[in-house]
C-alpha cells in the first residue's frame, strides 16, 4: 500500500458537485479571479484550508449533544479546559472563537508600540495582530525555510544567531515574546525540532523573554519529531506534544486544525496575572471567560478532538495522505516545497510560472488556472498574502511564491487526491500557455488575500 489505510470508516457523506469549464469561467469572473470569493458549491475538491473543514468523529458529534449552553460556568468549558491541561499542561485556558481571537488577546496584553516580535516566519493573522498593536515583526527562521528545494528535515527551526542578534540590537525589554509556529504554515508545514525549541527556551530564559507557541498544528509537529529527530522515536505523540508545550510559557490555539473542530480555540497561559488580564479582555472581545465566543457544544467537540488528535494511527494516516499527494507531484516533475509538510502540499508558482514576474502575482494566477482547469481550490501563499509593509506601504516580496493545497483531515479519499495530482500535472505540462498575470481591481487593507479582486493583465 502507498500509505496505511485510514483507521476509520465513513458514516456520513456530503455530495460533491462537478461543473463545466464554462461554468467555472463564469464563477471565477464573478469572484474577481479570487477563488476565496467563489461559492463553495462551485468548487469540486476544496483544498483552500484544513481549518474548520475537518470531518468530526461519531464521538465528537455525540459529545456535542451534551453541550452545556449555560452563559456562565458551563460544564463543557471545564471539560475542554481539563483536556487542554492534560495534553498541553497550561494551567490557565481562555476560550476564544478561533485562533485569531487568542492572537488578539495576547497581542493587546503584551505588545506596546515600539516593541519587536521575532517569529519563525510570519503567519498572516498572527503578524496582523502584532502590527496592529504597534510592534515590528522579525523573521528569525533558518534560511533553508525560504528555499523550496532544500530537503532539511526541520526547516521550521529558529536561527538562534538571528534571534540573538535581534536581542542584542533592540534589547530584551523591547521583545515581549518570541512567537514559535510549530510547524510553520507559510513555509509549507515545516516542523521545528525539539532541540531547537529547547535552545530557544534557554536563550529567552536567560533574557527573561516569554515563548508563545502557535499550537494550531502542534500534533503534526510532534509527529515529525517522532519520525525524524534522534532520541524521540520511542516517545508517543501525546508525550512529545506535552514536552513541546513544556518549553513554552503559553500558546495560541486554533482548534479548527489538529483538534478537528469546525470552530473554536483557546489561549493557554501559565502565569496567573497574565491569565487574569486575558480573562478581563476576553469578556470584551469574545464573551464570558467560560465560553469565549463558542457554544458549549463547540467546546465539547474540542475536548474530544484533542484526545483523538494524539492517536498514533490517526496522525500517521493524516500526514501520510498529505505525503502521498506530494510524492505524486514530485514523481510528475512538478516543483513543490520539499520536504512535504504535515497539512499541505505547496506548488512552487515562482518556478512553474517563471515567465510571470512576481508583481503580476504568479501564485494567484496559477491558483485561478487550477480552479478553471479542474474545479480544485487552493490558496495563495506568496506576495498577495504577504501584504504591504505597514511603515513604507510597499508590497512585501517573499522568497516563497506558493499555491497551497491544504488537505482537510478525514475528508477526502485517495481517489480525490489522484484527481488533484492529475489536474496539477496537466496544468504544469501546459504552463507555457498561461501568458497573463493578474492585477488588483480592489485591494483590501487587512489580510488582503481573502477579499481582493483582480483582472487579468
Ligand atoms: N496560526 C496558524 C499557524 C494558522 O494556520 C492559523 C489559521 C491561525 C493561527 C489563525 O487561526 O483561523 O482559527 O483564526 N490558518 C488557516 C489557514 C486560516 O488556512 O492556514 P484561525
Amino acid at each position: 500500500a502507498v500509505y496505511p489505510a485510514e483507521p476509520w470508516r465513513i458514516k456520513m457523506v456530503e455530495p460533491l458537485r462537478t461543473t463545466t469549464r464554462e461554468e467555472r469561467e463564469r464563477a471565477l469572473r464573478a469572484a474577481g479571479y479570487n477563488p476565496c470569493l467563489l461559492r463553495a458549491e462551485d468548487v469540486y475538491i476544496d483544498l483552500f484550508t484544513d481549518s474548520g473543514t475537518n470531518a468530526m468523529s461519531d464521538l465528537q458529534w455525540s459529545a456535542m449533544m451534551r453541550g452545556d449552553e449555560s452563559y456562565c460556568g458551563a460544564a463543557s468549558f471545564y471539560r475542554m479546559r481539563d483536556a487542554v491541561r492534560a495534553h498541553c499542561g497550561y494551567e490557565h485556558v481562555i476560550p476564544v472563537h478561533q485562533g485569531r481571537g487568542a492572537e488578539n488577546l495576547l497581542s493587546r496584553m503584551l505588545i506596546h508600540p515600539g516593541h519587536h516580535v521575532p517569529g519563525n516566519m510570519y503567519f498572516t493573522t498572527t503578524r496582523a495582530h502584532q502590527e496592529l498593536n504597534g510592534s515590528t515583526f522579525h523573521d528569525v527562521i533558518v534560511d533553508a525555510a525560504h528555499d523550496p528545494a532544500d530537503e532539511s528535515p526541520f526547516k521550521g527551526d529558529v536561527d538562534l544567531a538571528k534571534l540573538e542578534k535581534l536581542i542584542g540590537e533592540v534589547g530584551a525589554d523591547a521583545i515581549p515574546y518570541v512567537c514559535v509556529g510549530a510547524p510553520v504554515n507559510m513555509a509549507g508545514g515545516q516542523p521545528i525540532s525539539m532541540d531547537c525549541l529547547a535552545r530557544v527556551r534557554e536563550l529567552t530564559a536567560h533574557h527573561g523573554i516569554m515563548v508563545v507557541l502557535d499550537a494550531a498544528r502542534a500534533v503534526e509537529n510532534a509527529y515529525f519529531v517522532q519520525q525524524r529527530e534522534p532520541g524521540w522515536s520511542q516517545r508517543t505523540i501525546a508525550d512529545i506534544l506535552h514536552a513541546m508545550c513544556d518549553l513554552t510559557d503559553g500558546a495560541t490555539m486554533s482548534a479548527k486544525k489538529d483538534s478537528f473542530a469546525n470552530i473554536g480555540g483557546w489561549l493557554g497561559l501559565r502565569d496567573a496575572d497574565q491569565a487574569e488580564q486575558a480573562r478581563g479582555l476576553v469578556v470584551l472581545y469574545e464573551g464570558m471567560h467560560t465560553y469565549g465566543g463558542m457554544a458549549g457544544r463547540d467546546m465539547e467537540a474540542i475536548a474530544q478532538g484533542i484526545v483523538e488528535s494524539v492517536q498514533e494511527d490517526g496522525i500517521r494516516a493524516r500526514v501520510a495522505q498529505v505525503a502521498y499527494l506530494g510524492q505524486r507531484l514530485i514523481d510528475a516533475g512538478v516543483p513543490v516545497v520539499r520536504p512535504i509538510g504535515g497539512h499541505c502540499v505547496c506548488l512552487d508558482a515562482a518556478a512553474i510560472l517563471a515567465h510571470i514576474p512576481q508583481r503580476l502575482f504568479p501564485a494567484q494566477t496559477l491558483l485561478a488556472e487550477l480552479y478553471l482547469h479542474a474545479g480544485v481550490r487552493g490558496v495563495e501563499r506568496g506576495i498577495v498574502s504577504a501584504g504591504r509593509d505597514p511603515v513604507t506601504g510597499e508590497n512585501r516580496a517573499p522568497a516563497l511564491e506558493l499555491v497551497r493545497l491544504a488537505i482537510p483531515r478525514r475528508v477526502y479519499t485517495r481517489a480525490h487526491l489522484d484527481a488533484v495530482a492529475d489536474a496539477v500535472t496537466d496544468l504544469h505540462r501546459e504552463r507555457r500557455a498561461i501568458t497573463h498575470g493578474l492585477r488588483f481591481t480592489y485591494e483590501p487593507r487587512h489580510l488582503r488575500f481573502f477579499q481582493a479582486r483582480y483582472e487579468p493583465v
